[in-house]
């Protein structure tokens, strides 16, 4: 198969030089924070091409899933309004619903997406729970199209390939050995390997790991990759021993932030750039810590966005910086 024609409403995004940090190596940032159709951050790139997708498969309706504050569901609520599908989230919540929305929820609820709360113990069965759900929407006549957690899948990542190709005159420009960003569903990380390949770029794709184990993450970047290359028929072969990942920064949990990595938001806020606790804070803390033992003169961070979700973590944020 051809490579999918996304809806691309995205622009190209600029690649910043990070002034006021004393590090050894020169560290430019990637601004996909910055991406098109509500500040949407690496998820826009993956919806261009799912959203196209479900268009072509006559889909009125997109069912997804993420924890409570997921930026891929506020985006794909975003997609969803804008191209005339109606929106069906399924969103995992630790105890009972606040009264007050905040944050990706409070985006997704003035979008009028359709929020379902889920049990943790449900988003273990999250595939099965979205396709029984897709049942009975289709059993009401609608035309639901699944997007799996983070628009991580073979179509999705795509939009990272396109990245890739985005920075190719950068990086061979300003000779840059290494690239950088956060790991949390994998596709993203999975993209820019496809592109990296595809470009037989020399640089280190280095993904920091936000949950979950590197052994996970090695098979469904693996998976992902995989099945991109053989429906789009790329002409690359990727094995384990191309994705390099970093752990040791999650912390105590997923969205669970700690106090060097809320330091480094703040240190970062001052150069103008606004990380969050749950991908990008990690990330880039995990980044400083790496380049510290590792002699890279020059790197690029990805910045995946995710903005909205400091004001869920407004008292953690207020408490760190005094
Ligand atoms: C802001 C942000 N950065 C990074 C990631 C990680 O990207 P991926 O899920 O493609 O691994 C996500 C989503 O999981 C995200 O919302």
């Amino acid at each position: 198969m051809a490579i999918l024609k996304p809806l691309k409403i995205t622009l190209k995004t600029p690649i910043e030089k990070i002034q006021g940090l004393r590090t050894t190596a020169k560290i430019y940032i990637k601004r996909d924070d910055l991406n098109g159709l509500l500040i949407s951050g690496n998820k826009a790139r993956k919806l261009e091409y799912l959203i196209a997708d479900a268009k072509n498969h006559n889909c009125d309706t997109i069912i997804t899933c993420g924890p409570v504050q997921s930026n891929h569901c506020r985006t794909t609520a975003a997609f969803a309004q804008h191209f005339g599908f109606e929106c069906h989230l399924l969103l995992r919540l630790y105890g009972k619903p606040r009264k007050i929305y905040t944050g990706n929820l409070l985006i997704e609820k003035l979008l009028d997406a359709r929020v379902n709360y889920i049990t943790p113990a449900q988003y273990q069965q999250r595939n099965e729970i979205m396709k029984v759900y897709a049942d009975r929407l289709k059993r009401k006549g609608k035309r639901p199209y699944i997007i799996p957690v983070g628009g991580s899948n073979e179509i999705g990542a795509l939009g990272y390939l396109d990245c890739m190709k985005e920075m190719e005159d950068f990086i061979k420009a300003h000779k840059i050995e290494a690239v950088y960003c956060a790991v949390g569903s994998g596709g993203t990380y999975a993209g820019l390997l496809l592109g990296k390949k595809s470009l037989n770029l020399k640089i280190d794709l280095n993904g920091i790991i936000i949950c979950d184990t590197i052994e996970y993450f090695k098979e469904k970047i693996w998976k992902i990759c995989e099945m991109a290359i053989e429906k789009f028929n790329l002409g690359i072969e990727i094995n384990e021993d191309d994705i390099n990942l970093i752990d040791g920064f999650v912390g105590e949990g997923y969205g669970i932030p700690y106090p060097a990595e809320l330091k480094t938001i703040g240190r970062l806020a001052k150069s103008g750039i606004i990380l969050e606790p749950v991908y990008t804070g990690k990330a880039f803390y995990g980044m400083l810590n790496h380049l510290r033992k590792n002699r890279y003169k020059k790197v690029i961070f990805i910045h995946t966005g995710g903005i909205f979700s400091i004001f869920a973590f407004n008292k953690e944020i207020t408490k760190a910086i005094g």
